[in-house]
């Protein structure tokens, strides 16, 4: 109002001095006039006051809008950051982009798998070098929904994953999109490895059961059956049930490594090392194989020791039956890098060295057919590796082809941190 009336009264007033200005005019008419030109005045000074007033008013409110918009900056910031932190931490990839797969965010976890040090901006598809994620970004633009599917990398390394796409909404005149991605590699290797396993025990266990099976069948069959075929025959079935039993034994040792946390005890090594070098002695006589040790005194260790014992053994075991006549094993006890090391040393016959990766598998065995002949159900070495890495120990072999093997259990040493709290539980 005042702004409209402010201008009015002062044309008004400037109108009525110029009248004033007229040659024509009467000393009383020109005296009336200077009073209105006057009250002008004074009106448009009352209206520059309201202005003026009012200006401040508006002023006040303008800075106060003003703070309260730096305030809800400050929190949309925060709000920002906290959302960045969250993505961040995520364990998994997390990356987002427009509907066009230019990337606007990545987590550290996506930095790290594809191995950079920054996304942001880079295209999708140019980092990832997956087409196939970028046609199911294409899909989820097309839908803009989320979508879902198996996608695998071969860079950095390959990866089989769960990618999941979602839309997130409009920012800037762009679609935005999450990609979330779920390694799924290792889940399928144990699921691989459960199968071979599986697989691995019926053939195991149903060789044996043939073997009985038609041996029983073939005596059942022949009434008329020399008596001296008839108790080969049988003893060849008994020799099967046991080779049933050992499988069964081996496996549930195997499955008590796996489970089960070892109940610990202190004990001293060597007299252990020498009951399991008694144990095999007849056992070292039959295959002409000499044992030698050279054991160092005083060894402590905080283990359980039943299974220890079943360590040494599977591995002393395997130095005699797969070794030379006339060769020797020796067994050696030290300190090491604070830790207490079993080495089993023989003269045999060697793993070939595309095989020594293999050979803790469970079932895995260079010859089958020699190891069968003894006996060997495939599962010795994989004991010894659970046992060990429950005790967290480790076990490592070193074999030249025809010349001889040195297995290396490396167990902690007792009395060092973390040896009394084990023993108080
Ligand atoms: N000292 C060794 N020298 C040569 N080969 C070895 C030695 N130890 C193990 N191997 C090889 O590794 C394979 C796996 O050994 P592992 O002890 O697990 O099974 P196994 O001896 O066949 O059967 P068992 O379950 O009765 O021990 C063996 O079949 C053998 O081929
Ligand atoms: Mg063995």
């Amino acid at each position: 109002m005042s702004f409209r009336w402010l201008p009015v009264s002062l044309l008004w007033s400037a109108g009525l001095l110029l009248l004033t200005a007229l040659p024509s005019l009467s000393s009383a008419w020109r005296e009336a006039f200077i009073v209105a030109a006057l009250g002008g005045v004074l009106l448009a000074l009352y209206f520059a006051r309201r202005m003026h007033a009012r200006c401040n008013f508006l002023r006040q409110q303008i800075a106060e809008l003003n703070e309260e918009l730096e305030t809800l900056n400050l929190e949309l910031t925060r709000q920002q950051r906290r959302r960045l932190t969250l993505i961040d931490g995520m364990p998994i990839p997390l990356l987002i982009c427009d509907e066009n797969g230019m990337l606007c965010h990545t987590n550290r976890a996506a930095l790290e798998w594809f191995g950079f040090r920054h996304m942001t901006g880079k295209s999708l598809l140019a980092l990832t070098f997956s087409y196939d994620l970028y046609l199911l970004l294409l899909k989820a633009a097309r839908r803009q929904s989320s979508v879902a599917a198996e996608i695998n990398f071969s860079f950095p390394k390959e990866r089989t994953t769960e990618a999941t796409i979602w839309y997130l909404g409009e920012a800037d005149s762009r679609h935005l999109f999450a990609i979330a991605l779920i390694d799924k590699s290792e889940l399928l290797r144990l699921e691989q490895v459960r199968r071979d396993f599986v697989a691995n025990v019926s053939h195991e266990f149903r060789t044996p059961l043939a073997s009985i099976r038609s041996l029983a069948e073939t005596i059942h069959d022949d009434p008329e059956m020399p008596p001296q075929t008839r108790q080969r025959f049988l003893s060849l079935i008994v020799q099967e049930a046991d080779r049933l039993t050992r499988i069964a034994d081996d496996l549930l040792t195997l499955a008590r490594a796996e489970s089960m946390q070892p109940v610990k005890e202190v004990f001293d090594l060597t007299p252990l090392i020498q009951q399991a070098m008694q144990e095999m002695d007849a056992e070292a006589q039959r295959h002409q194989v000499s044992l030698q040790a050279e054991l160092q005194p005083d060894l402590k260790l905080l283990a359980n020791r039943d299974q220890i014992l079943q360590v040494v053994l599977n591995l002393l075991s395997n130095a005699i039956r797969y070794n030379k006549p006339q060769g020797s094993v020796t067994v050696r006890t030290y300190v090491q890098d604070r830790q207490v090391v079993i080495e089993v040393a023989d003269t045999g016959i060697g793993i070939p060295s595309e095989a020594l990766p293999r050979i803790f598998e469970r079932f895995y065995r260079v010859d089958k057919t020699r190891s069968r002949e003894g006996g060997g159900t495939g599962l010795g070495l994989a004991i010894v590796k659970h046992i060990v890495e429950s005790h967290g120990g480790t076990v490592e072999v070193e074999s030249e082809y025809r010349v001889g093997s040195v297995f290396r259990v490396r167990l902690p040493l007792y009395g060092d941190s973390g040896d009394w709290d084990a023993q108080q539980e």
